[in-house]
């Protein structure tokens, strides 16, 4: 009999209920000569209460820098946006940074798009009833590709918003599609108001994703403990290790699970090998300088129309404007 065969049958190898898209990338991604999972799939229910637990950390300092150029410059972004637009969120966050901005901005339309919808009905719950009056109408779509959004806003100016730096979680090919589809989405003639991570002293950018009290190592072993339940794996968790490092050549932090010894284990009735110190990749971090952050922009199709920065340039806030294509020069 056929090894996979006799496999399908073993209760231990069941993975009928497991999402076929985690299934599929899982068993790609370690099969790769360079193994590596895409990052979105830290976010199950732990994996998005360890990142809460992150952005609280001394050492992650993007979410209260970040806020706080919200709060300083909001304002701002409504005087130069103008009243009314649909705010349109990329990824509805739980944070506190969704209701600085729209209280700035005087929004006719709420409009969060999240991938999962429980996190998506929560949240928008959890604003509409802070923001009697405003009509809140959540999107349950991937926004990585352009999104239908409801008939109703139409012909309503629009401002996305994009913050905490997710865009750096995406290389620069995937970077530039993704704010392409933003375009397809919004339209010509909307903005965008997108944080973005600065490039800094390398030791500071390793002390964020790699804290001192474990939060973020355990953020990412939290993947092999999402793996070995949800895909039938038994991966030894004591033969890995958190690994943070800065790749100059591309200007990121990167995240890595490192085998401290070998070690083989099974995944949905696969078997795997890997050597002591082999790693998987588990997130890439980009972090920009002003002018890398305004060519990604406008290699997106987005014009920069002003930005805010912290004291120490720490992080950017970048308003955006999506103009219509230049025929010359
Ligand atoms: C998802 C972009 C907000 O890259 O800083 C935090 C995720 N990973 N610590 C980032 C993350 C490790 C985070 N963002």
């Amino acid at each position: 009999m056929l090894r996979n065969e006799h496999l399908a049958d073993d209760p231990a190898a069941d993975v009928s209920q497991a999402d076929p898209a985690f299934l599929a990338d899982v068993l790609d991604g370690l099969s790769q000569r360079k193994k590596a999972i895409p990052a979105r799939w830290f976010y199950d229910r732990r994996g998005s209460e360890l990142f809460e637990e992150i952005t609280q950390l001394p050492e992650y300092y993007p979410t209260r820098t970040e806020s706080g150029l919200l709060a300083a410059h909001s304002a701002d972004v409504g005087r130069i946006a103008g009243k009314g637009r649909a705010v349109v969120e990329f990824g509805s966050g739980s944070s506190l940074k969704t209701p600085r901005l729209l209280s700035s901005v005087a929004p006719s339309f709420y409009v969060p798009i999240d991938i999962s919808g429980d996190f998506l009905r929560d949240s928008a719950a959890a604003l509409a009833e802070s923001f009697p009056g405003l009509p809140v109408l959540p999107v349950e779509a991937n926004f990585m590709h352009p999104v239908q959004l409801p008939a109703e806003i139409a012909d309503v100016p629009k401002l996305g918003f994009f913050p905490g730096s997710t865009i750096g979680n995406l290389v620069p090919r995937s970077g530039v599609n993704l704010l392409r589809d933003m375009i397809e989405t919004m339209g010509v003639g909307s903005m965008l108001l997108i944080g973005m991570d600065q490039v800094k002293d390398t030791a500071i950018l390793i002390r964020a994703y790699d804290d001192q009290a474990g939060v973020t190592a355990a953020f990412n072993l939290n993947l092999l403990e999402r793996i070995n339940r949800e895909l039938s794996g038994d991966i030894p968790l004591d033969a890995f290790k958190h690994r943070a490092i800065w790749n100059d050549t591309w200007s990121r932090i990167e995240m890595h699970l490192a085998a401290t010894r070998d070690v083989s284990f099974m995944i949905a009735g696969r078997h795997f090998e890997m050597g002591a110190d082999e790693t998987i990749h588990t997130e890439n971090s980009h972090k920009y300088t002003p002018r890398s952050g305004r060519q990604l922009l406008a290699a997106g199709g987005w014009t920069p129309l002003r930005e805010w920065s912290d004291d120490k340039q720490m992080f950017s806030l970048i308003l955006a404007e999506a103009k219509p294509e230049p025929t010359a020069p």
